[in-house]
């Protein structure tokens, strides 16, 4: 960098802060406001990355994806953004459009609608299973449940993988985090094992109708190529688990938390999806992601440089007052479905349409069998990307 460029960085927003301290990770909310009302990017002299953590500034970054590339990757760290190589998220336009055609033809909202009987059928039977409980662990029991189920049976991989799949996925988003941090460290060495699974997986193992299967028949076709088919494997798997349990087990804590929302869902159960983008607007599954600057860019008055990383905080953007009303307030009334849970621009979750019906398939069932329920175990983990507990154990009183 130049010693313009030093200069003209050291006038601009800056923050010692450590992001993935165990403090901050434990309790990240006050660090967001601080970052939001420093400026719209902030320097991180810890990690020699900005943090983007306001609402504007993260959608502006977002949506302009030839400046803020993920072409380099989306980790802190270069062991994990060039394992990554291969995974949609990480190929620019138009490459990444012409993957993302294929990717996305069983989870367009057309196609789910074929599913929502199936999800409800297994979430019922689920749900029987837990039926003569006084508690229950909603994360193992309940919310861990249908995202496994679809990884298996609907993408049609052999039960062999999905005993380590939860594990394997975790593993993988910490191994998100700066090196040598110790979280990171085990990160990389457990995503290793899912790499090389899903890398070992052979067409013969997969179910003909599954969605896997339907990848190498593309590929057959020459729509992609048979790598670009076994990388997917990859982009169906790893971002379909925790964000999807995370954010129902969320929602049914906020809910827990808060009686009367839950009873104003008894009374309008059309208001159910409101309420899943208002609990990933408050505890967005996934943090952050990074990206990286092609070019010298002004972002909303902060001078950026190429070559620069960018952390887009998108749960800090999804509890930003330059935006939402009283953000820290769950309000199931709320229409939040602008928020950045999922992302934004060419890169948008590619899986938001089933990630939600899941949820809600849940939610529905939660609704319909319960008169109420309370809150009286939570545990939680410490993760580098991902936010949510790790058991959360109700009372249910049972309809
Ligand atoms: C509540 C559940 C989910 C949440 C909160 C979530 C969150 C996200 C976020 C934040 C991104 C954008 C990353 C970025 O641009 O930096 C993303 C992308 C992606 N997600 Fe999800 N996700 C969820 C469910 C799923 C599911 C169920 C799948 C797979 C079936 C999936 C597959 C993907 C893929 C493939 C991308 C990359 C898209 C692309 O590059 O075009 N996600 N997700």
């Amino acid at each position: 960098m130049s010693e313009a460029a030093t200069l003209t960085r050291l006038r601009q927003p800056v923050c010692d802060i450590d992001l993935w301290s165990d403090e901050v990770l434990a309790n990240p909310v006050p660090v967001y406001k601080t970052l939001r009302d420093l400026g719209p990017a902030v320097w991180l002299t810890k990690h020699k990355a900005w943090v983007v953590s306001r609402y504007s500034s993260v959608r502006k970054a977002l949506l302009d994806a030839a400046t803020f590339t993920s072409r380099e990757g989306i980790a802190m760290n270069s062991v994990m953004n060039q394992a990554s190589d291969g995974i949609m998220l990480l190929a620019d336009d138009p490459e990444h459009m012409r993957l993302r055609r294929t990717f996305a033809k069983p989870l367009s909202p057309k196609a789910l609608k074929g599913l929502a009987d199936r999800l409800t059928e297994l979430a019922e039977a689920q749900v029987d299973t837990l039926s003569h409980k006084t508690q229950f662990d909603a994360v193992s029991e309940l919310a861990h449940f249908l995202p496994l189920t679809v990884v298996t049976e609907l993408l049609g991989l052999s039960e062999g993988g999905k005993k380590n799949m939860l594990q394997w996925a975790a593993g993988l988003f910490d191994a998100m985090g700066p090196d040598d941090y110790p979280r990171t460290v085990a990160g990389l060495a457990i995503g290793q094992e899912a790499f090389a699974y899903l890398a070992s997986l052979q067409r013969e193992d997969m179910d003909p109708q599954g969605w896997a299967a339907a990848l190498f028949r593309a590929a057959d076709s020459g729509e992609i190529s048979h790598q670009e088919a076994q990388n997917m494997l990859m982009d169906y798997t790893a971002p379909a688990l925790d964000t999807t349990i995370n954010g129902l087990s969320s929602a049914l804590l906020l809910l827990g938390n808060n009686p009367q929302q839950w009873q104003l869902l008894k009374q309008h159960p059309e208001l159910v999806p409101y309420a899943i983008d208002e609990a990933l607007r408050l505890e967005s599954p996934i943090r952050a992601f990074t990206r990286v600057l092609t070019k010298d860019y002004e972002l909303e008055g902060v001078q950026m440089y190429a070559g620069d990383r960018a952390i887009m905080q998108y749960a800090a953007a999804n509890r930003d007052e330059r935006h939402y009303p009283h953000p820290d307030t769950f309000d199931v009334m709320r229409d939040a479905r602008d928020h950045v849970a999922f992302g934004y621009g060419t890169h948008i979750c590619a899986g938001r349409h089933l990630g939600k019906l899941e949820i809600q398939t849940v939610l529905n069932i939660l609704l319909r069998r319960m008169t109420d329920f309370k809150v009286v175990g939570v545990r939680t983990e410490l993760h580098n990307t991902l936010r949510g507990v790790a058991e959360l154990i109700i009372e249910p009183v049972w309809a």
